[in-house]
């Protein structure tokens, strides 16, 4: 049955993990996959996180079937975070949510749900976007398109390219788009930009599907969902995929939920309840645990209380990393102003090097970036910045 298989290449974002596994260099830093790192280069678990966690053990009297939208508290939360206490309020079931496997699976069963509502399956993404858009909404049957977003020159939002695309796309597709903390590139909307981009996608009756993996990793938890809100406040639909991976520090639980928001209950109830088909065909049920602890914190005050002191001081530590880049390659080197690294947000960056200066970086210093040049801010430590600093400055000075 098998024996005809060819062993596909590697991810591009995981195959690199695995190359640098198999450096000997000792002294190798990993700035390629997106995972958040201590300064003792630790991918931490969050107090929050441990204390929801014993809890919710300690409360568990079964480990029968949960019902297969999800876990309540789990839903109930995960539609505040994302929408606000107000919104939550004023749509009350023209909202719903399906808790997921990750973030990927909210995309995933998103794209199974545009397949069975029998209209366009053109989704507009931005260029670039994070890879694994493409294999996880082509493989249900969607189509892939990209719009202008990314400058090379300016290093940030190319906007009246964005515009000008965004203009020109079809009625009826839908246009996916990243929260916050855009994946790669770290250049993001601004709120007057969100106003304009959600007034094209209302004039041309286009859906906005929301990728949202790293809340409260940008400039707040409120600020971040900005283009969901005004977006769910304008339009009459909005299906949202939301990851706790990055957030809540869940990677390996693959937790992460997806939210319709239509204009009529009715239209709400059958969305959802198509992803319950489509996941019932594939996984069945979303795994419970992840969300088990998303829901403990997210329905106790003190917890959520816990949760949101630790992310803020997280967000703060990459901002802060951000910026010594930035402040420390402008001073180390003379053949690039790297403002833009400052001024981008989240947890990547486009350097803008060269690929055969990534190569370099890779087997001179073992250093590993992805070939577009994305770095992962969370990988840089206290200790491994003037490294990379002095590294890329040779580099780039060579
Ligand atoms: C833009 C974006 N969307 C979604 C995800 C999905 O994350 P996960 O499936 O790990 O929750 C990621 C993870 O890296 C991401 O970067």
């Amino acid at each position: 049955m098998f024996s005809d298989l060819s062993i596909l290449p590697p991810d591009p974002i995981l195959g690199l993990g695995q190359l640098y596994k198999q450096d000997p260099n000792p002294n190798k830093i990993n700035l390629s996959v997106g995972v958040y790192q201590n300064p003792e280069g630790i991918t931490p678990i969050f107090a929050a996180v441990k204390q929801a966690e014993q809890q919710m053990l300690a409360a568990q009297n079964t480990k029968t079937y949960i019902a297969q939208q999800g876990d309540d508290a789990f839903l109930a939360g995960m539609a505040t975070l994302l929408l606000g206490d107000a919104l939550v309020a004023e749509l009350g079931d023209r909202a719903g949510g399906v808790m997921t496997p990750g973030g990927c699976g909210a995309l995933r069963m998103s794209a199974e749900l545009l397949i069975d509502s029998g209209k366009s399956k053109t989704v507009w993404a931005s260029d670039p976007t994070w890879a694994n858009h493409f294999p996880l909404l082509q493989s249900a049957g969607l189509e892939l398109k990209t719009y202008r977003y990314y400058d090379a020159e300016t290093k940030g939002v190319d906007f009246q390219g964005m515009v000008d695309a965004l203009s020109q796309i079809p009625e009826g597709d839908t246009v996916l788009l990243h929260a916050c903390c855009h994946n790669p590139t770290g250049a993001n909307l601004t709120k007057v930009q969100w106003d304009e981009v959600i007034g094209i996608l209302a004039q041309r009756r286009l859906l906005p599907f929301i990728d949202i993996a790293y809340q409260g990793f940008g400039d707040s938890l409120d600020d971040d969902a900005y283009g969901i809100r005004e977006a769910v406040k304008r339009l009459p639909e909005v299906l949202i995929a939301a990851s706790c991976s990055k957030n809540f520090g869940l990677y390996r639980e693959r937790t992460g939920a997806i939210l319709v928001v239509s204009d009529t209950v009715e239209t709400t109830k059958a969305a959802l309840s198509h992803v319950m088909g489509a996941a019932r065909k594939s996984y069945s049920i979303a795994p419970y645990h992840g969300g088990g602890i998303v829901g403990t914190i997210l329905s106790d005050a003190g917890l959520t209380e816990m949760w949101k002191t630790e992310l803020e001081q997280v967000r703060l530590r990459m901002k802060s990393l951000r910026q010594q880049l930035c402040d420390g390659l402008n001073t180390a080197q003379s053949q690039q102003n790297f403002d833009f690294v400052g001024k981008s947000g989240g947890m990547f960056c486009y350097l803008g090097i060269s690929q055969a200066q990534i190569l370099k970086l890779r087997a001179d210093y073992g250093i590993y970036l992805l070939d577009s040049s994305r770095i992962n801010i969370a990988g840089l430590s206290e200790v491994n910045l003037p490294v990379i600093i002095d590294a890329v400055a040779k580099t780039m000075e060579s």
